[in-house]
């Protein structure tokens, strides 16, 4: 007899970012990161566990995964087994709505849905921390998208106390984020790859760590006095850091495209008109302004001369890990 569970689980955006693993294996990070949870982009995932199955079985968007998502997942539920002491394969189907090539980390909601979905399958009931620590072994960004609003990841020195905290769940006031999807070119370098690089050859990697670890506590701050400017301030800050990483690497590297630095210089010029924009990438060319709702709409009549209307999408905070 099989034991099935659905999970939902939302993307994240990091405003402090992770990058660079520690442990690589058990995907324990240099620093440690904080995050928006988006309402807009999430992935639903069933896992079933069956005894007549003789493999996992993995469906992606209606398809059965590649050879290498295969794999990972594969890998991924052994971690459960494992837990849950039972043997049996399980049959995983799982729809993103995240735009798969928009950069908008669909690993993050895909390891924390499956991580939901398979522990409740396998019988086990994780508290939200164990659902963290879990889910960061799929994914490190997965580890924030247990929860809803900003999200800390703690970056611990191991398997037990790396894990995400919520910093704010509900969220009383303005903010959110535009995703200017670019292009859906393939990333040149994956962000596993890309930080793994960094670490090992960049001279400034170091004072990376050292900053994101400094400016943590002064993006919660910022976060608790609800001042857009600052929380902006502070995560253009931190992308544009982790960016420098990737040119200083050996052999250098880099995400950004023309079409990024157009973005960039929009946010740029209207901020010098007063209205308070910022940006943030991640690993590829995509560009997400950080704004209020108010000012959106001048912010998206800015954009349309370079953009088309679905290219840019609009995203609230959003909720953690729920069980459908
Ligand atoms: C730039 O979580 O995709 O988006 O742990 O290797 O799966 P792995 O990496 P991943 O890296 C995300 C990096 C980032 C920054 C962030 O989300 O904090």
């Amino acid at each position: 007899m099989g034991q099935s569970a659905t999970a939902r689980a939302h993307t994240n955006i990091a405003l402090i970012k992770y990058w660079g693993k520690k442990d690589a294996n058990l995907i324990i990070p240099q620093n440690s990161s904080l995050s928006l949870t988006l309402d807009h982009f999430y992935t639903d995932t069933t896992v079933t566990f069956s005894e007549t199955l003789t493999r996992d079985q993995i469906i992606f968007n209606g398809q059965e995964a590649d050879e290498q998502t295969q794999t990972k997942m594969s890998q991924f539920l052994d971690l459960i087994r494992q837990q849950a002491g039972r043997s049996t394969f399980a049959s995983v189907e799982t729809t993103n709505h995240v735009p798969n090539a928009a950069g908008l980390a669909s690993s993050a909601s895909g390891y924390a849905a499956l991580a939901a979905a398979g522990s409740r399958a396998a019988g086990l009931d994780l508290n939200r921390r164990d659902l963290s620590r879990l889910a960061r072994r799929g994914s490190g960004s997965a580890t924030r998208s247990i929860y809803g609003g900003f999200v800390e990841w703690q970056r611990g020195r191991n398997d037990q106390d790396s894990y995400a905290i919520p910093v704010q769940e509900e969220i009383d006031w303005d903010i959110q984020m535009i995703a200017i999807v670019l292009n859906d070119r393939k990333k040149r370098v994956a962000s596993r790859a890309g930080m793994a690089s960094v670490v090992a050859t960049s001279p400034y990697y170091p004072s990376w760590v050292e900053t994101a670890q400094a400016d943590l506590p002064k993006m919660k701050d910022a976060i608790i006095k609800k001042d857009i400017n600052l929380v902006g301030q502070l995560a253009e800050k931190s992308a544009m850091q982790m960016h420098a990483t990737t040119l200083s690497a050996v052999p250098p590297f880099t995400y950004f495209e023309p079409e990024t630095l157009q973005a960039i210089e929009v946010v740029e010029r209207l901020r010098q008109q007063g209205v308070s924009c910022y940006y943030t990438m991640d690993a590829g060319p995509n560009v997400k302004v950080i704004c209020t709702s108010r000012e959106t709409p001048q912010i998206l009549a800015a954009l349309a001369p370079y953009f088309t209307a679905e290219q840019l999408l609009v995203a609230k905070p959003g909720p953690g890990v729920t069980s459908l």
